[in-house]
């Protein structure tokens, strides 16, 4: 393959990455949050999406991408990402804020877990073998930039089982950590 350019604009949230789009509605990932929401379950609105790079999934190239976390809480639990390890879990990863603000949830299978701020001017590192949920604390759709190899595949099984050790929520306009249970 060759080297190619795509685009973003932040101010009219146009994203043209030119690969695979992935949507998720509030019906497609209900099960996630604790308490269920009666309006949501009726309006079914788009949760997040993200748009990834036109990148093979081969050893050795980078997948790259944009996820947009849109702002909302179901019963006060904050939205949020699905989650996942990599199915190939010596593989890290790199968020880069663009826009909002959230918090990544990190977690191993060891039953460490690490809650990371992310924002405009801030990067992350995931390393290998930590699971990732990120999580919208802001009111204005949560924007960031991703990259990790391309070959690393997700394994959503797992938290789908398991969950992750900590939700957020928000409590009394604060943001609040729940264990769960
Ligand atoms: C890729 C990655 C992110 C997420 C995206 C949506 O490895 O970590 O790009 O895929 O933010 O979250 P999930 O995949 O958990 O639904
Ligand atoms: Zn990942």
């Amino acid at each position: 393959m060759k080297p190619f350019v795509v685009s973003y604009n932040l101010e009219d949230m146009n994203i043209n990455f030119q690969g695979n789009k992935v949507v998720r509605r509030y019906r497609d990932i209900k099960n996630i949050f604790l308490n269920k929401d009666e309006e949501l379950e009726k309006e079914n609105p788009v949760i997040y999406e993200v748009f990834e790079a036109p990148v093979p999934e081969n050893e050795g190239d980078l997948m790259f991408l944009i996820t947009i976390l849109y702002p909302g809480k179901v019963k006060g639990e904050f939205f949020m990402t699905k989650g996942h390890y990599h199915t190939v879990e010596n593989t890290g990863e790199v968020y880069m804020g663009l826009r909002g603000k959230g918090l990544i949830l990190c977690q191993t299978k060891e039953g460490d877990f690490e809650a990371v701020p992310i924002e405009p001017n801030k990067v992350v590192y995931i390393p290998p073998f930590w699971a990732h949920r990120s999580v919208n604390i802001s009111d204005e759709p949560l924007v960031f930039f991703a990259v990790y190899p391309a070959h690393a595949g997700h394994d959503y099984g797992t938290i789908e089982k398991t969950g992750f050790l900590k939700r957020v929520f928000s409590k009394d306009g604060e943001v609040s950590f729940v264990e769960n249970k």
